[in-house]
């Protein structure tokens, strides 16, 4: 178990940048769920990430990133230490440069994914279609690999920058990243700091891509709009989990205000106040009874974090 912010370390963290204690991570994950964070940190460029990661270094002090909180479910007892999150400089996009029809383009690790999604269509790009609907930030959507069934982010990455536990920013170009389905192994990494897609422009020939079509087939078939956490579980190989939940006969089975989505079975949906304990209990249910029914063992893919109250 990770230890708690001493009185003395909170005097000297208020010191050092913008913070809030105790800070409710419910307000910061869209499942709307998670206790609170010992010390909650807003950070705006490199310069305050590596003073602030400094000062947990020395101190044995654990820091946690997050994102949009789109991918994690927090428990209830919250999270002991640090919580980061990037924001200002990291939000930056730009065309880096252009080679005949390639064009690089630089993200920061705060990036929305749907507004870059957005951005690059209407820039006439192609090859970030893929990521349309997936939500959260460049950051974690590389930690994750995220992506759709067009594709994941492993296809269109040429090189990120990370910062690593050494407080060294560190470039690694594409074919040097270990890329597995839904997760990226990066060997003692603080954190990714921005990313260089590669992208190519739409021949004249080629009929543009319509936003709303490609987000229209995802509304019908999963709870976008709802408290969640994405898809839960990971797919088996050759099946999807969320059929393998629906074959179960669990959609729409609930444990407290946690449900099993009617819609798409692999998503859990908060149906306003429902306890990381809920969902946590809904989730060991799920893989019970997959595993009774099809003897297939389902892994998560949301990232759980932060301790039992
Ligand atoms: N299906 C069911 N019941 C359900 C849900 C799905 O029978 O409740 C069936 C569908 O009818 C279809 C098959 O399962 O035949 C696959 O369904 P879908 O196309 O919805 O894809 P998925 O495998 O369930 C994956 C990703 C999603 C991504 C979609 C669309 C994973 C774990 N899931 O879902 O990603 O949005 O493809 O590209 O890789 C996420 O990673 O958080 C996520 C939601």
């Amino acid at each position: 178990m990770e230890q708690r912010l001493t009185r003395e370390q909170r005097d000297q963290l208020a010191k050092l940048c913008a913070v809030t204690f105790d800070e409710p991570m419910s307000a910061h994950t869209v499942f709307g769920v998670g206790g609170p964070a010992d010390a909650f940190i807003e950070v705006d460029g490199v310069m305050e990430l590596k003073k602030v990661m400094g000062f947990a270094v020395e101190r044995r002090v654990a820091c946690t990133f997050i994102g949009a909180g789109s991918n994690v479910l927090v428990k209830d007892g919250g999270i002991r230490g640090i919580v980061l999150r990037l924001t200002g400089e990291f939000k930056e996009t730009s065309v880096l440069h252009a080679v005949g029809d390639e064009v690089f383009v630089a993200a920061g690790a705060a990036v929305q994914m749907p507004q870059l999604v957005r951005w690059s269509l209407e820039e006439g790009f192609r090859g970030l279609e893929i990521m349309t609907g997936v939500p959260g930030v460049v950051g974690g959507n590389l930690m994750m690999n995220a992506g759709t069934r067009s594709g994941s982010m492993s296809d269109i990455v040429d090189e990120i920058t990370i910062l690593d536990r050494e407080l060294r920013e560190m470039t690694l170009k594409a074919k040097s990243l270990r890329f597995e389905y839904r997760k990226l192994k990066l060997p003692r990494t603080a954190c990714i700091l921005r990313a260089v897609i590669k992208l190519r422009r739409a021949r004249p020939d080629e009929e543009p891509l319509k936003l709303g079509e490609l987000l229209g087939k995802r509304r019908a078939t999963q709870p976008t709009a709802a408290q969640s956490c994405g898809c839960v579980f990971k797919n088996p190989e050759k099946v999807s989990a969320g059929q393998l939940i629906e074959e179960a006969g669990l959609k729409g089975v609930r444990v407290g205000q946690a449900r099993v989505s009617t819609l798409h079975a692999n998503f859990i949906v908060n149906e306003g106040k429902a306890s990381a304990r809920e969902i946590l209990v809904l989730i060991g249910l799920i893989r019970d009874r997959v595993k009774q029914a099809s003897g297939i063992h389902l892994e998560p893919e949301v990232v759980i974090l932060g301790e039992d109250r």
